[in-house]
């Protein structure tokens, strides 16, 4: 039997109600703010995430989805949403509109090859923002708390926000100095990887998943305390927003996040029961990105967001979740010969705009009302019948089971009346 491949989920009918659901919370919420969608392809240059997400990532290294066309370039699906944005941003000239410039991406397929697990896939999709020319740490205290209004709207409260910051490019060389030292002092314990990736990017040795590794970055010096004046103001203007806003958070020194364009803020929300490095967002400040890939000089700010594991989340946490959509009303044929009628009068109540359906199957009375039963509609009207003789149908409500004679004219009027009772 054919399979999907590992680590791929499919989304069925009747489960696709509560992805819409998400994806009109967070349009709203999106809108509220000012950020307007963007569509950018799967499929993007190879280059484009070896020069953005960084080519000593894990990302990069080991997860890629690459390979070469038929005219031999290399191109890869997605494996995070920023840089495509970007590359748009550039290619498309938006730098040169009033900014901020500010877009969000829904639905958005990623895909990473790692080792599929609860809550963790091979193709997963993110809800994500970006905001571009914005400096002040506001446009970061925006995002996180939107986040958490978010969050919060789809019944998720306890929730963690961890923070930190990374630096730039005037604190980095002397945090780099300390770390590296640390590194050489612990090398023997470290992964080949982390060894390998010392000298071009320390930062990355903080954030392997190898126990080993893990144990000895532990008690690695930390950026925070190598801050230059600007980040360090920077960090606590948002701190100060944050709390004036009282969202509640925690500075966690050991963040470093897994893509490389970051600069000062990176966050992580994740839920307060939920498992270890499952966060359900991530995100942070990215001021060098843009000049990075061709752009002009402009400042960053975004997150992603995963979808699967929001809605993993609500189903742990048996959070009542919106009802499967259903039909309003169901038309039985009586006979064969009504089907044509029954036909008829669902065209004229999805014209009005009732969503309604009749039988296709050629199936009994009997099956038609056990099947109308099973689609929970409130209205069946019986077509055919010595009714059909006198120009009217039968209406059964299927939630009082009161039942009575309408005019063929007057069917609607009669779901639309007693459709609103
Ligand atoms: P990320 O932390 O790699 O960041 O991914 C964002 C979110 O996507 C995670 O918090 C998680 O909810 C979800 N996610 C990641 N990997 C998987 C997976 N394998 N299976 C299921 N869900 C997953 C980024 O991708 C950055 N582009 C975020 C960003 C935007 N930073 C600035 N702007």
């Amino acid at each position: 039997m054919l399979q999907a491949p590992k680590g791929t989920k499919d989304v069925l009918p009747q489960d696709s109600h509560l992805w819409q659901w998400l994806e009109s919370a967070m349009r709203k919420f999106a809108s509220l703010a000012g950020y307007q969608e963007i569509r950018t392809p799967v499929i993007e240059h190879t280059e484009l995430f070896q020069r953005g997400v960084g080519d000593t990532t894990d990302i990069v290294q080991k997860e890629m989805y690459t390979f070469l066309d038929k005219g031999k370039r290399s191109i890869t699906l997605k494996p995070e949403g920023t840089a495509g944005v970007v590359r748009a941003l550039i290619e498309n000239r938006l730098y040169a509109n009033a900014q901020p410039t500010k877009a969000y991406y829904l639905n958005c397929p990623i895909f990473r090859y790692e080792n599929p697990q609860s809550g963790r896939l091979r193709e997963h999709h993110q809800f994500g923002m970006e905001c571009f020319g914005a400096k002040e740490p506001s446009a970061e205290a925006e995002l996180i708390a939107l986040l958490i209004e978010l969050l919060k709207y789809l019944g998720l409260n306890n929730l963690e926000v961890s923070i930190n910051s990374i630096g730039c490019k005037n604190c980095r060389p002397k945090y780099y100095k300390a770390l590296v030292s640390y590194l050489r002092e612990h090398k023997d314990s470290l992964c080949k990887d982390c060894v390998e990736r010392m000298d071009r990017n320390p930062l990355r040795a903080l954030d392997c998943k190898e126990e080993g590794c893990k144990l000895i970055t532990k008690d690695a010096p930390v950026i925070l305390d190598y801050l230059c004046q600007e980040c360090s103001t920077h960090f606590e203007k948002l701190k100060a927003l944050l709390e004036q806003e009282q969202i509640k958070f925690t500075v966690n020194p050991h963040i470093v996040r897994g893509l490389d364009y970051y600069t000062k803020t990176v966050f992580e929300i994740i839920m307060k029961t939920g498992r270890e490095g499952l966060a359900l967002s991530g995100g942070g400040r990215y001021d060098y990105l843009v000049e990075e890939l061709g752009g002009p000089e402009m400042p960053g700010v975004g997150f992603g967001l995963g979808m699967e594991r929001i809605l993993m989340e609500l189903q742990n946490q048996h959070i009542a979740l919106p009802e499967e959509p259903h039909l309003t009303a169901y038309v039985a044929s009586v006979g064969n010969e009504d089907i044509p009628m029954a036909f008829h009068i669902v065209q004229d109540l999805r014209k009005a705009g009732i969503a309604a359906d009749c039988d296709h199957l050629g199936r009994s009375m009997k099956a038609q009302f056990k099947f109308a039963n099973k689609l929970n509609v409130k209205f069946v009207i019986m077509a055919g019948g010595e009714e059909k003789e006198r120009g009217t149908v039968r209406v059964r409500n299927m939630h009082t089971g009161e039942e009575k004679e309408v005019s063929t004219d007057n069917i609607i009027n009669t779901i639309i009346e007693g459709d609103n009772k």
